[in-house]
Order: C-alpha cells, then structure tokens, then sequence
C-alpha cells in the first residue's frame, strides 16, 4: 500500500438514498487518501450511515456503534455517524457515545473535507448545506447506478421521520443529473435507477419546473444499451406524461414502485395520505391499461395506531383488487416528532401487530407467486448480472429475478430466456441461442 493510504469502513444501513450518500462519502474521502475497505478490523476510520424509519432501525446504528467502541479500546480507530439517525439526534449522539469522533447529517456531507482534518470530536447537522460540487463518486461494484434526482419530502405523512431526516424537498440541476448519467455509462455501468423519496416532485422547486419524464427522456436518449429506473413514485403525483414516457421509451423498465400504505380509507386519512382508496385503484388501472406486462410493486404498513382488524382486512383486499405484484412491509413503529407517534392510547397491541404483519407477508408471498407464474412459457428479456456456483442470474426489465440455464454469455449481457418455472421470489429459465 502507499504511504500514508488510509482505510474507511461504511456500514450503509436503510434505503437506496443511503447506498448512494455512502457512495459519495466514499468518494469525498478518497480526496483524503482514504480508500474503501470491507473489513471493519482493518479500517482506520468507521463511519455507520444510519436509517431511522423504525426503532429497529435506529437500534443497529447503536449497536453498530457498540462493537466499534470495543475495538476502539484496542487500537487508534476514528468512529463516525451520518444519516437519518445523526440528522434526528445531532449532539445527543456525541454524549451518549464518547467514543464516537464525529457526527453529520444528510445535508452535510459536502462539508466532510472541513469537518475531516478538525482536531476534537465534531457534530455538524444543519439545515443550510453547502451546495454539491464535483468530488469523486465511488459507486459499488454492480451493474446498476444509483441517481439521486430529488432528495427531502414535503409530504408528512403522519408516521414518517423522513420530512424531519432529509429536509424539505430539493431537486438537483438537470444538467448535473444527465452529465452524471453520462459518466456512469462510460464506466460501463448496464443500469440505471434515478432516486428520490418521491421522483415525482422532481423539479417543481426549480426556476424550469423540469419534470421526472422530461429528465427520463433526456436519459433515455444517451447511446448506448442500458436500462433506466425509477423509485420512489407517490400514487397522485404520477402524471399522464410520465406514463406516455415510459410507454414510448426503450430504455425505460415497466415497473411503478407506488407504495398504499394501507387499504383504508380510514387509515389513509389518518396517515395523512392525499388519496383514497379509489383513487389509488385507478392510477394503476391507467398504467396497466397503458404498459403491457407492467410491474406495480408497493410498500403497507401493518398496526398503524387504531387501525380496526376490517380494516387490516382492506389491506389484504387491496392486494388482490389491484393484483400487486408485491411489496414491502412493515409493523407501524412510533417515530420522533411524527404527529402519530402521540396517539400511543391507539397503538395496536404488540402481538397483534405482529400477527397482523405475518399475515400481511403471506399475502406477499402470494400475490408474488402468482404474479410470477404469469410469465412461465413466455420469452423475456434478461440482463445477467451475476455468475455463482456454475449457475448465471439475472433480471427482467419488469424486475424479476431470473436463474438462468446457459453456457456462452457473459455478466452485462442483454438475453432473451424462455421461462420454464415460477416460484415465490424468483423466474428459472433456459437461454438457447
Ligand atoms: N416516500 C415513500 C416511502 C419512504 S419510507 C412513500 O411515500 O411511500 C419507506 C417505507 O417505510 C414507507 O413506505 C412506509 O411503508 C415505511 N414506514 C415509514 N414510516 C414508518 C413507521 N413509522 N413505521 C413503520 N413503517 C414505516
Ligand atoms: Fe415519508 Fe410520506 Fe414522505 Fe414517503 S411521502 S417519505 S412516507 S412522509
Ligand atoms: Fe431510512 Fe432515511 Fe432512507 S430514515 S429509509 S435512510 S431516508
């Protein structure tokens, strides 16, 4: 190794906005003679990025915290922690861990070179970040790419810390975006997914109100064989145009992310959700009318405070009326500042939350299988993304993993594969050329 190289460790936790941060930090360091490591034992500085959309959650991020303070008793390490978690506790963190060296917050990551070489222990959250600039970025090794578009939520759903986590909403500049979509093809890179907390909002606090299809189509007109992605879509923020985009484009994979939360009017009212069930019913109606062989996956929230057991029931209905294709799925846990996290004489008794949530994920398991089966004896295409134990996998463009029967082709290429089974979570299929 070089002289004077130093290893950092980031233990990413949470959603795809922190693999991507965790990416940018990685790369904002590497400007510090810090190149990335895997293993925790070698590193020279650990930094755990935090998700706080549960307690449980939060809790890994402090028993993350934990084993590295033991460590820390052994050897010199620099401890570290950013995210969700920092930008909700801020200094607390600082006491309640003396061993931890420096804590920042989402929006302050553009702010680690200052922060960095500060002697002292060091807790930088605050609203008014500085602006982006043009560090490196050292991206995972996979075939897709992250791409941040819009970062913060305006919403307020009244379960979520996220509006409290990430800040208000604010869109990046289009030409940074595509510039950087460019750069990520170069390097060869087969995917790529744009990420927001709600992508639907990206631009309307930019001076052109550029909207999320005007920057798909933007993208989805650079050179070259790759696919494009989308996540997070808020069921009446999704336009006509986005659909009509994803219609007429190649590029751009038929899979809507549009998380229900829950299947009751109700509930939904009371979670602070800016539509009904109905409403919900029809926007994925205009998309599958719309989109042959069209994914819609969604995100539910089991035990939310009051919720009734009919009502739990029209969660489960809505799986069936919609025909999900799957989802994510959660026991409402009470949350710092939420508005819900005061109705604790509402809360759903433990056990029964549970139960309620084991059953939410059978319906999964179920509506995944059959949503699978769909596509048995039909030709779809693949992009191979791994090589494991003599076997090759991949995924549809409707997302779908597929294992993949085949001798002569390589991890990045784009096959056709005849699918011959179906199971719960995944597609078996034979690649003849
Ligand atoms: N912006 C997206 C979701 C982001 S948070 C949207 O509007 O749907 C990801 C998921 O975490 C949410 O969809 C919700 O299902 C879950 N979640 C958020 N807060 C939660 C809480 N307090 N308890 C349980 N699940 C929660
Ligand atoms: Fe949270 Fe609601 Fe914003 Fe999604 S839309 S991030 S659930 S507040
Ligand atoms: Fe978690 Fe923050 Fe993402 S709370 S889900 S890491 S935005």
């Amino acid at each position: 190794m070089s002289e004077g190289l130093k290893k950092v460790y980031i233990e990413t936790l949470g959603c795809q906005m922190n693999k991507s941060d965790s990416e940018r930090i990685y790369g904002i360091l590497s400007h510090f003679n810090y190149i990335p490591c895997e293993d925790e034992n070698e590193a020279d500085f650990c930094v755990v990025n935090t998700c706080s959309i549960r307690k449980l959650s939060e809790d890994k991020a402090y028993s993350k915290l934990g084993v590295w303070g033991k460590i820390k008793k052994e050897r010199p390490l620099k401890i570290g922690i950013c995210g969700c978690v920092a930008q909700q506790e801020g200094e607390n963190l600082l006491k309640r861990f003396p061993y931890v060296d420096l804590v920042f917050g989402t929006q302050n990551i553009y702010e680690l070179p200052q922060l960095f070489n500060n002697e002292g222990r060091i807790c930088a959250v605050r609203e008014n970040p500085i602006k982006e600039n043009d560090f490196n970025i050292i991206r995972s090794k996979s075939l897709n790419a992250w791409l941040p578009i819009i970062e913060g939520c305006n919403n307020f759903c009244s379960y979520c810390v996220v509006p409290y986590t990430r800040g208000r909403e604010r869109s990046r500049e289009p030409q940074r975006i595509i510039n950087e979509a460019k750069s990520i093809l170069k390097q060869g890179f087969r995917e790529i997914t744009l990420l927001g907390q709600n992508v639907d909002s990206y631009g309307k606090d930019l001076p052109d109100k550029p909207t999320l299809a005007y920057l798909l189509r933007q993208i989805d007109a650079l050179e070259g064989d790759f696919r494009i992605r989308f996540t997070t879509s808020y069921p009446t923020d999704i336009t006509d145009e986005l659909i009509d985009t994803v219609k007429n484009s190649k590029k751009i994979c038929e899979c809507f992310h549009i998380p229900m939360q829950s299947g009751s009017d109700r509930v939904l009212k009371a979670m602070n959700r800016r539509y009904d069930r109905k409403t919900y019913g029809e926007i994925v109606k205009k998309i599958r009318d719309n989109i042959k062989d069209v994914t819609i996956t969604s995100d539910f929230i089991a035990g939310f405070p009051s919720e009734t057991r009919e009502e739990f029931e029209m969660t489960l209905s809505a799986f069936d009326e919609f025909e999900l294709d799957y989802s994510n799925t959660a026991a409402y846990s009470p949350r710092p500042k939420t508005p819900a996290a005061k109705w604790v004489d509402k809360y759903v008794d433990e056990n029964e939350k549970k139960e309620r949530l084991a059953i939410l994920n059978d319906k999964v398991k179920e509506m995944s299988l059959k949503s699978n089966e769909k596509y048995v004896g039909r030709v779809l295409e693949v992009l191979v993304e791994s090589y494991k134990n003599g076997k090759f996998e991949g995924r549809t463009r409707n997302n779908k993993v597929v294992h993949i029967e085949a001798n002569d082709i390589n991890v990045g290429d784009f096959v056709d594969v005849k699918i011959t089974k179906a199971s719960t979570w995944c597609l078996f299929g034979e690649y003849k050329n």
